[in-house]
């Protein structure tokens, strides 16, 4: 019988209760495994006392698919080999971390994380000789080698719904209304929520655009008889010259806010209509978890308990074309899921006259 751990780390988002109760069911149902839950990430394991709980079917009910966050908690800034100190310097704790894995006399980690995360683990597993598993999860869906990371679907109902609830104010109005969504480096919650909102101009990191692009494209939806326009933009979007925004300044003292806030004081001076932004901001991360999400993280947690079993480690489970597959957490590691600007959903985005920036083949 095994004595498993499993942890959540980097930024929370939907669905993740759902793949810890999924971890909980296979592994006591499956294979009378023990199975320890470690508190706020890493930090449950280079804490003394250690901190953690042991879970057994109890906790596994079916509230814990319709709950959002975490409940073993989560820190984001946390790595054990440059844990961040009081005094502002950084301390390695990682020899901690391994020695509280033992401590534990647990048989393998599972490590549900972003990809951040999951390569600093996977680095501190393979010098510590700990067997990890990882468990894909982030709202921005840029986890290499898999359609689908934990918490992305949900995020995108809650952007689309944000959608939805400007477009009638947008009109009353009849104002250009700016939504800012998450997605530090990619734009897949932008690009898909703002294609499933009718969006009139969707801007993501992948494709640079100019203030003429988009000024255009709001006078042809003028021109064609209406009166306002919806504007979705990702908030990992630098200005249209390639600035981060918080360094470009407007008159010497202002600084924008985020691009959202750019975009309005830049495009208000080009065109008549009013502007107002929205910057949506954790909304996206919070909540029940989708039908998508708990489908995926209960697949997702069943079989990486299924690799323990069959001694495939240092693994993530992935979903690719409908199925369930794992791949070497080393080759997910520094790679981006980016849009594609040329893919499906670019192209579609385009096929529906959205103006998505430029981008030469
Ligand atoms: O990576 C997920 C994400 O929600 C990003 O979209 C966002 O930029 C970031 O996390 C926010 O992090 P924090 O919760 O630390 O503000």
């Amino acid at each position: 019988s095994k004595r498993i751990g499993i942890l959540t780390s980097g930024g929370d988002c939907a669905g993740l209760n759902a793949a810890l109760r999924a971890v909980v069911h296979r592994a006591i149902r499956g294979y009378g495994w023990r199975v320890f839950g470690i508190r706020d990430g890493s930090l449950g394991l280079m804490n003394r006392p250690l901190d953690y709980c042991e879970f057994d079917l109890s906790v596994a009910s079916g509230e814990m698919l319709r709950m959002g966050g975490t409940i073993l908690g989560t820190i984001n800034k946390g790595d054990p080999f440059a844990y961040p100190m009081p005094d502002g310097t950084t301390k390695d704790r990682s020899a901690e971390f391994v020695e509280g894995y033992k401590e534990l006399g647990l048989d393998a980690l599972i490590v549900i994380g972003g990809d951040g995360s999951m390569r600093i683990l996977n680095k501190l597993c393979k010098q510590g000789g700990v067997p990890m598993v990882g468990i894909p999860k982030t709202i921005d869906n840029d986890v290499a080698h898999t359609d689908y990371a934990i918490g992305y679907v949900t995020a995108l109902g809650v952007a689309t719904e944000a959608i939805d609830r400007l477009a009638p104010t947008a009109a009353s109005h009849h104002r250009v209304m700016i939504l800012e969504l998450m997605g530090r480096d990619v734009g897949h919650i932008a690009l898909s929520s703002g294609i499933g909102g009718g969006a009139d101009v969707i801007l993501i990191p992948e494709i640079p655009y100019s203030l003429e692009g988009i000024v255009a494209k709001l006078a042809e939806v003028n021109h064609e008889g209406r009166n306002h326009a919806l504007v979705v933009v990702a908030e990992g979007c630098k200005t249209e010259t390639g600035l981060p925004v918080t360094q470009v300044q407007a008159d010497g003292e202002f600084r924008y806010g985020g691009i959202g806030q750019y975009l309005a004081a830049r495009l208000g001076k080009m065109i008549e209509a009013e502007t107002r932004v929205t910057v949506l901001g954790h909304v996206q991360r919070g909540g029940t978890p989708g039908m998508r999400d708990r489908l995926v993280a209960s697949a997702f947690g069943v079989h990486a308990v299924d690799l323990i079993a069959q001694g495939k480690m240092d693994r993530m489970v992935a979903w690719q074309h409908g199925q369930v597959v794992d791949v070497p957490l080393s080759e997910i590691a520094g790679i981006t899921r980016a849009v594609d600007p040329f893919g499906t959903i670019a192209h579609t985005a385009r096929g529906l006259g959205i103006y998505i920036g430029e981008m030469k083949a």
